[in-house]
Formats: C-alpha cells, sequence, structure tokens
C-alpha cells in the first residue's frame, strides 16, 4: 500500500541522489542523457504540472513496467521502502538537481 502526500515537492537533493545511488537507478538511468532508460530531465520535463505524477512514478518505480518510453521495461523495486520511493521520484520530478 503505497502513502503519498498530497503537498508539493520537497525535493530532498542530496537524499534523493544517494537513495538513487543504493538503489542501481543510476545503472539505467542518467541525469542529462538517455541509458537503458529514460534521462532523469526528460522524465521531469515531461511530467511537469501534472499533479497526478508523484503518485503515479511511484508506483511505477514499485512495480516496474514499460510502454511509456519505449518497450524496454523497468524492473519492480518492491524492496524499497514507499518513504524512499517517494524521495527518489521527488527528486527526479524537481530535475535531480546536485543540490
Ligand atoms: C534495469 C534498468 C532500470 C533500473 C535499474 C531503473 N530503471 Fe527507471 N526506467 C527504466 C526504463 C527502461 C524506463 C522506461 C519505462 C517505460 O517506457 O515505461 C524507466 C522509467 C523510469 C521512470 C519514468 C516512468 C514513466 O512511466 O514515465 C522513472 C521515474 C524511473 N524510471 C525512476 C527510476 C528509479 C527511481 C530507479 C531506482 C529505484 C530506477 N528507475 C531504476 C529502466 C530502469
Amino acid at each position: 500500500m503505497l502513502v503519498v502526500a498530497t503537498s508539493a515537492y520537497a525535493a530532498d537533493a542530496p537524499r534523493g541522489q544517494s537513495i538513487a545511488n543504493a538503489n542501481a537507478c543510476m545503472g539505467c538511468h542518467a541525469v542529462n542523457r538517455k541509458l537503458v532508460g529514460p534521462s532523469f530531465q526528460q522524465i521531469a520535463a515531461k511530467y511537469k504540472g501534472d499533479a497526478q505524477a508523484p503518485t503515479k512514478l511511484a508506483r511505477k518505480v514499485k512495480d516496474g513496467g514499460s510502454g511509456v518510453w519505449g518497450m524496454i521495461p523497468m524492473p519492480a523495486h518492491q524492496s524499497m521502502s514507499d518513504a524512499d520511493i517517494r524521495t527518489v521520484v521527488d527528486w527526479v520530478l524537481a530535475g535531480a538537481p546536485e543540490k
């Protein structure tokens, strides 16, 4: 069960970055260029102004899936806590700032 706050993004950049590093997100994603998956800046641009994006993308990271950016699937991340997923998704949606 995913509990998602409805407040505006409060991206915690150092924590978002370290969660991304710790969970191998950076093996498939880079901040500013496409790797296996879209760059975090592309993702931020695509969902800019989409109030549903934090909820939608948190679920996508948790359960995995494909078809939005191409046919390559993102694996599920069932062992991550909802809080960590939410922090890293907020950071991605903020454009993955360095600080
Ligand atoms: C094995 C490679 C891989 C790993 C590891 C991975 N991703 Fe992805 N990610 C992808 C691919 C491929 C896509 C595009 C999926 C699609 O087209 O629907 C994607 C898409 C996304 C999206 C956009 C989803 C959408 O529906 O627009 C977000 C956000 C995201 N990844 C975040 C993360 C985070 C955070 C992590 C680490 C917890 C992570 N990814 C780990 C491959 C990966």
